[in-house]
């Protein structure tokens, strides 16, 4: 595995493999990296002839500071986890790299509010962090194919309604949630979780799977209350539990709409969890 911690010499990197006709597959990630992780960079190695990996904790996403303060970081671990499951390009970029100084970043385009609704709506700023972050690494990488997780299902729909509206060529793949064997949906954060919390979490998957099993016999708002009550009831403190479209993110219209998620965000002691399940999709 290749690493690469500067602009030029990854862009040159990719310039030779391009032009050899190698395609190029792209994760990025914040680090502390887990099986989640790896299954997007499985996923990327199956698909394309190359796999770039990023390791970059961006500060412009964190709305909240100790959050950027506690973010794990695990590098050693994250790259021999990297070069075990076979990843071609590693890029680690300093601060500086993505964002050169006097140098404008931000990335004018209208998210249509969706970067307002539920985790905008609850980490302030939030998406245009990851918007510019996004954005830059991929000017970077400029890889074929985007690898993301099911997990930030509100985070993909946004970066998929960036790469549209400026036409960009990448093209983003979803990869679904891994989950723990008791269903706690994998994430970086799951590190910091006490023990006694670690348990109660699973109530957020199991909350998830209620919300499926009753969509149709119960009204959205039934469901979401009694969700709301059930991750209470194990001590969690949710921020919202809602039953939405899954491509406006705002709540369903009628039992006809074809694309319904439900969505989580609850603070387990002080580790904020998101998760969701696909409802229904009909194509
Ligand atoms: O999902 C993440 O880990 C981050 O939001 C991302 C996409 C790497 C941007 O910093």
């Amino acid at each position: 595995m290749q690493i690469f911690v500067n602009e030029m010499p990854l862009k040159r990197r990719i310039a030779y493999l391009k032009s050899k006709g190698k395609t190029i597959g792209f994760v990025p990630t914040m680090g502390a990296l887990h099986k989640g992780h790896l299954s997007l960079i499985e996923k990327s190695n199956f698909r394309c002839d190359i796999t770039v990996c990023s390791i970059f904790v961006n500060p412009t996403q964190f709305n909240n500071k100790e959050d950027l303060v506690n973010y794990p970081i695990t590098i050693e671990e994250d790259i021999s986890k990297l070069k075990n499951a076979n990843t071609d390009i590693l890029f680690k970029p300093t601060e500086r790299v993505i964002y050169p100084p006097d140098t404008n970043l931000d990335v004018e385009i209208d998210l249509e509010g969706l970067d307002n609704l539920w985790e905008g709506k609850f980490r302030p700023g939030h998406f245009k962090g990851v918007v510019q972050v996004v954005k830059r690494l991929l000017d970077l990488v400029q890889p074929d194919f985007l690898f993301m997780g099911q997990k930030d299902f509100q985070q993909f729909t946004i970066i998929n309604m960036m790469l549209e509206k400026l036409n960009m060529a990448t093209k983003l793949i979803v990869v679904p949630i891994y989950r723990e064997k008791d269903g706690l949906a994998m994430s970086s954060r799951n590190i910091r979780l006490t023990k006694k919390f670690r348990e109660k979490s699973t109530i957020l998957y199991k909350s998830l799977v209620f919300a499926k099993s009753v969509y149709g016999v119960k009204t959205p708002e039934e469901i979401e209350s009694t969700a709301i009550r059930m991750i209470k009831d194990q001590g969690l403190n949710p921020e919202y539990f809602k039953i939405v479209n899954g491509e406006t993110l705002r709540s369903v219209v009628s039992v006809s709409d074809n694309f319904v998620i439900a969505i989580v965000a609850a603070w387990a002691g002080n580790v904020r969890l998101i998760d969701n399940i696909i409802i229904k999709h009909e194509k």
